[in-house]
């Protein structure tokens, strides 16, 4: 009789552990989840869905053309990646997406990036869009007012790196290393 007793005891531990790895799991899964889809447009005035962000390994990055260091110092690095990466990176796509939409327009973009990169591609869009965008992409941004009526953006400097599926596969960090940027890059071509 006690060993009866001793295995429903087991069974039902059993089950319990189960049911709350299965939950926690779910609850672990939603957490994780990462970006949502999305309809923008490009710097070239083009419609941009998350489509894009699919089939190839994908560099994003967010910021805006305003902002005073941060975006202008990645971008010039994330060109350098680029040209060090050469051949080995024709696959790898990379994005500038705006925080600042009100004041980025396609045109704008376009003209700011021509600068840095003809290999990255501008991405706008209605106000609410982008922000809903940014934020499904664990992106912080926030308009800080400036004396004399004018703003800036507070924004995360860190660049996303997307696999070929559009799921997170790491980041690099604002100024990293360029080494250990295009290591990273590297294994985001090969295993993303
Ligand atoms: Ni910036």
């Amino acid at each position: 009789m006690m060993r009866y007793i001793l295995i429903g005891i087991l069974a039902l531990t059993a089950f319990a552990v189960g049911l709350l790895t299965f939950e926690w799991y779910r609850g672990g899964d939603q957490a994780v989840a990462f970006g949502a889809p999305f309809e923008l447009v490009d710097h070239n005035g083009q419609p941009i869905t998350d489509k894009a962000l699919q089939g190839r390994p994908t560099a994003l990055f967010f910021g805006f053309t305003h902002c005073p260091d941060v975006c202008p110092t990645t971008l010039f690095e994330m060109e350098g990646w680029l040209e060090q990466l050469g051949e080995e990176g024709k696959d790898l796509q990379a994005f500038f997406v705006s925080v600042d939409p009100e004041r980025d327009t396609p045109e704008v973009m376009k003209t700011y990036l021509s600068n840095f990169s003809d290999r990255v591609t501008g991405v706008t869009g209605e106000p609410e869009k982008v922000a809903a965008m940014a934020k499904a992409f664990r992106i912080y941004s926030k308009k800080v007012e400036l004396e004399g009526g004018d703003y800036t953006m507070d924004h995360t400097a860190s660049v996303m790196l997307l696999d070929r599926k559009g799921d997170f596969f790491g980041t690099i960090s604002y100024e990293e290393n360029p080494e250990t940027a295009v290591e990273k890059l590297r294994r985001l071509i090969r295993e993303g």
